[in-house]
């Protein structure tokens, strides 16, 4: 056994690689579980008692001076290979091309920016809701039709589990876990069942906004209101604020801004009004605050939501609602340059 010991370490040392192959040759043949070395110490077993520590030496060794080899090897080829590949590597990389944003992060980051010089802070969410925190709470009556299978994908009925319809219901999640003053946005993607068009479509994005403290005016509601327009649509941005009827807000109003394009004079992007409706807003209904269980004769607050696809449209003048969810690498391409 010590010749064969002895011959084996003659093989190992004179056993030179030119390529990859013969490494893996050198392992399988020297140091796998099959291989000489494995063999040898199986045989182990059979030598006798007295030789038992010379020869356990020896094989010990021989296993080291393979597994040193097996280093040698690798290392040697792959200076080798290095060396022989003609690349200059101080050469610049190529550059991997930067994404753009798509549109409607851009105005909902822009949106949260606007608002955060007024102290809003952003509270999302969950998409999927129940009836209290999108409806019940809400004050949407019973029987209203906003309710109905038509507008609202239902998860689950009684208890009625679903995809949030508008972004107001985060508002009252907000409201049941903070105490006044609260100052904050939510947006976040809305779901309705509708078909498919150039103006509608099942998803969208909104973005709600909730202040709550005390002696909140409507007159607040509009300065706050007015100071967005004029940072997202420019100086000469005017606001009007109509009438208008929400469950959740008393009063409630739908706010305009003058049409940019034609401004004010009249247009077939503004119907010939010079005004575009832009979003929904109010006081908050004290039912609400009292279902969310803050003090309705001790706090007041306003409310408002928008759809960001909405002021998408009007400052990109982009009028096909589909654009924003096809990926279209064409169309998202052309906001490469925008910032945030
Ligand atoms: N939730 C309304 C919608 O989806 C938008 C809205 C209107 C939100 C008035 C408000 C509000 O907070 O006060 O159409």
């Amino acid at each position: 056994m010590l010749d064969q010991i002895n011959n084996l370490v003659e093989e190992i040392k004179s056993f030179s690689a030119s390529s990859v192959a013969d490494i893996e040759e050198f392992r399988i043949k020297y140091l796998s579980k099959k291989g000489k070395i494995s063999k040898l110490f199986d045989d182990f077993r059979l030598v006798s008692f007295e030789q038992k520590k010379i020869i356990g030496e020896k094989l010990n060794e021989v296993k080291k001076l393979a597994q040193e080899k097996l280093v040698e090897i690798n290392r040697i080829f792959e200076t080798k290979s290095y060396k022989t590949l003609d690349i200059d590597y101080t050469l610049p990389g190529d550059p991997i091309p930067v994404g753009s944003r798509h549109p409607v992060s851009i105005v909902r980051n822009e949106i949260i920016d606007i608002f955060s010089r007024l102290g809003f802070t952003v509270s999302e969410g969950p998409e999927i809701e129940d009836d209290w925190h999108n409806f019940s709470a809400l004050n949407f009556p019973e029987a209203h039709p906003a309710r109905d299978m038509q507008d609202t994908f239902f998860i689950r009925k009684d208890p009625d589990i679903l995809l949030r319809t508008h972004t107001s219901s985060a508002q009252v999640r907000v409201m049941e876990r903070q105490k006044p003053p609260i100052r904050t946005l939510s947006p976040g993607r809305v779901f309705r069942n509708e078909a498919i068009s150039a103006r509608h479509h099942c998803i969208f994005h909104q973005v709600e906004g909730l202040y709550i403290d005390e002696n909140v005016s409507f007159a607040d509601m509009k300065q706050a209101l007015l100071y967005f327009t004029v940072e997202m649509f420019g100086s000469n941005t005017k606001i009007r604020l109509r009438p208008s009827f929400f469950p959740f807000t008393e009063p409630s109003g739908e706010m305009d801004i003058s049409c940019s394009l034609c401004s004010g004079r009249g247009c077939n992007v503004c119907k010939n009004t010079g005004w575009l409706e832009i979003m929904g807003c109010g006081m908050v209904d004290p039912n609400v605050l009292e279902f969310c269980g803050i003090d309705p004769v001790k706090y007041t607050g306003y409310a408002f939501g928008m759809g960001i696809e909405r002021v998408c449209m009007l400052k990109y003048r982009v009028n096909d609602l589909r654009l924003y969810f096809e990926n279209d690498k064409r169309f998202l391409d052309q906001f490469i340059t925008s910032v945030i």
